[in-house]
């Protein structure tokens, strides 16, 4: 199977494993789907949640900084937004400037002031990494951008679609246990469509597996996520999972409809330099 040309909203944040590129092919499970729900576990950026045509959200993400970002401007996009625009100034493009913001957003714990500095880290910061140290310091580099890109337009829609939108950051496993009461109580209807993206397996041995915010994703959460998949739909939900396609996924899901397919990624900062790498989504039926 091959993917299509992507059309639609891009997020506001650059986000690693984003999945704008994917939706025309994951676009095509939902849309078979006819509930109004879409369930989201690991939303990051949001290239699903702004593409999926749904009417309700319930969305998270253990990263308490993007999740505060994105419940702000579901609250209060204009404040958010003039503030934030500020920043997007030849005088703070520069390396030095950059590093005082980046020690201002390590020190603060206003949540407001953390989310306008998230965003111009995010923007300004080398590729868009998003990456903490032990103590959870924001640590990346400079990313000497000739003139990073104010995303007005794109936080627009994204505050519009986020008030069907209820927001989380939790763990998955937390997340899914409150999600099944949920459902066990007739709080939710069993029938949701639930899109989990989390971080992949490596593609071969010698790589490791992704950190976020200090956490490794290892082997241990790959396949309590995959139970959860399993015990979802047992109780009538569909669950679609991305990951790399390796030997360890194809056993992993192999209770699901596995689709196969190759898309392009760059590897380093030059973006003609792109490799085909394999990827799956693994279906979970009722
Ligand atoms: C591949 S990214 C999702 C990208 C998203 N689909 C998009 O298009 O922007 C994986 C996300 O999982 C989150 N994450 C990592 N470990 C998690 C955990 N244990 N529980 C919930 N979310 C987690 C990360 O913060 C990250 O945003």
């Amino acid at each position: 199977m091959t993917t299509n040309s992507p059309t639609g909203t891009r997020p506001f944040l650059k986000w690693a494993g984003g999945k704008f590129r994917l939706m025309p092919l994951i676009r095509t499970y939902f849309e078979q789907h006819d509930n109004a729900l879409l369930v989201e576990p690991f939303v990051g950026a949001g290239a699903v949640f702004l593409n999926a045509p749904y009417s309700k959200f319930i969305l998270n993400d253990l990263n308490k900084d993007i999740i505060n970002l994105h419940t702000i401007l579901k609250k209060n996009s204009a404040d958010f937004i003039l503030e934030a625009q500020k920043l997007f100034q030849p005088k703070y493009n520069q390396k030095k400037s950059y590093l005082a913001h980046r020690q201002q957003f390590n020190q603060s714990t206003c949540a407001f002031e953390r989310s306008v500095l998230f965003l111009y880290l995010n923007r300004h910061g080398y590729n868009g990494l998003c990456r903490y140290n032990q103590a959870l310091q924001f640590n990346v580099p400079f990313g000497e951008y000739l003139n990073p890109y104010f995303p007005e337009k794109e936080l627009h829609y994204f505050a519009k679609k986020a008030k069907k939108a209820h927001f989380s950051h939790l763990d998955f496993g937390q997340f899914f246990k409150g999600l099944i009461t949920k459902i066990k109580t007739g709080k939710l209807p069993p029938n949701l469509m639930i899109y989990c993206d989390p971080p992949y397996v490596p593609l071969n041995q010698t790589a490791r597996f992704t950190q976020y915010a200090g956490e490794i994703f290892n082997e241990h959460k790959q396949l309590e996520l995959a139970h959860f998949a399993q015990q979802l739909s047992g109780l009538g939900a569909t669950v679609i999972i991305s990951n790399h396609d390796t030997d360890f996924t194809q056993d992993l899901y192999k209770q699901a409809q596995i689709v196969s397919f190759e898309v392009n990624r760059t590897i380093s900062c030059d973006p003609k330099n792109r490799v085909p790498v394999k990827e799956l989504l693994a279906i979970f039926t009722p």
